[in-house]
């Protein structure tokens, strides 16, 4: 395992964007289908600490569940709908175990940014077992899947616990201590909300060795001006309208 930077330019948001269910196998697929090579996905722990993917805190919004995800073990989890919220043609689509989509990813040698989302009061524990089946997974791969997070204790934990997964720390607004953490967590990568990118921030994280990534990048003229600031990456909900 390597942690040198092989990753596509281009990242599929949460599979495939809006076009189907986000986070679940069928929008990997869907984006697959669109050229993509590479995709982000959101990965909290069940209750009895199985990975699998979730963007929200609760089941409500894209399940037919109830409440928050993080309390129900994932005997419960397995069978509900994740896919009817958003059309009838993703009908009892499940919600998939981080294991599912690495398959997958695996089979066909794609690239993972897995967002590592936990519920409140495991953000450690979910870095520490994302990180942690994240290495037995990708054990004999050249390129491992880049962790990010919002939470820093998420990434602590996942440094602990894999310390050669590449890690990035998600950015939402820009504040004064962001190169330290970077450093202090050892990230290989910045993924910072596109609009507070600028040519002196993506000076600043060069010169600190971190690739700049951004998300969520939905039109031209922004991906326009990332790829002129000198940015590496981008992450898009809209894998049939920018071809990678
Ligand atoms: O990982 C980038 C992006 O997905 C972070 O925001 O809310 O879509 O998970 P969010
Ligand atoms: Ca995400």
């Amino acid at each position: 395992m390597t942690t040198a930077w092989h990753y596509p330019q281009w990242i599929a948001h949460r599979g495939a964007g809006k076009l189907a269910p986000e986070n679940t196998l069928a929008a990997f697929k869907l984006g697959a289908k669109h050229g993509y090579r590479m995709f982000e996905c959101d990965a909290k722990l069940s209750a009895d600490e199985k990975v699998f993917l979730l963007h929200d805190e609760t089941l409500d919004r894209t399940t037919n569940g109830q409440g928050i995800a993080g309390l129900r073990p994932w005997e419960d989890l397995q069978s509900l709908d994740a896919g009817s919220w958003h059309s009838p043609q993703y009908a009892h689509e499940p919600l998939p175990l981080l294991q599912d989509i690495a398959n997958f990813c695996l089979q066909h040698g794609f690239f993972l940014n897995i967002e590592i989302k936990p519920s409140t009061g495991l953000e450690r524990r979910t870095g520490e077992c994302v990180a942690e089946l994240a290495k037995q997974l990708w054990k004999h791969q050249a390129t491992p899947p880049l962790l990010t997070s919002f939470k820093t204790e998420s990434l602590e934990g996942a440094k602990a616990t894999a310390p050669a997964l590449p890690r990035g720390l998600l950015v939402d607004v820009w504040h004064d201590e962001v190169f330290n953490l970077t450093r202090e967590l050892g990230c290989v990568a910045l993924v910072c909300n596109h609009q507070i990118w600028t040519a002196e921030r993506v000076n600043l994280a060069k010169q600190a060795q971190l690739k700049c990534l951004s998300y969520t990048v939905n039109h031209a003229q922004d991906a326009q001006r990332l790829a002129l600031l000198g940015t590496d990456a981008l992450i898009t909900d809209c894998v049939d309208s920018f071809t990678p």
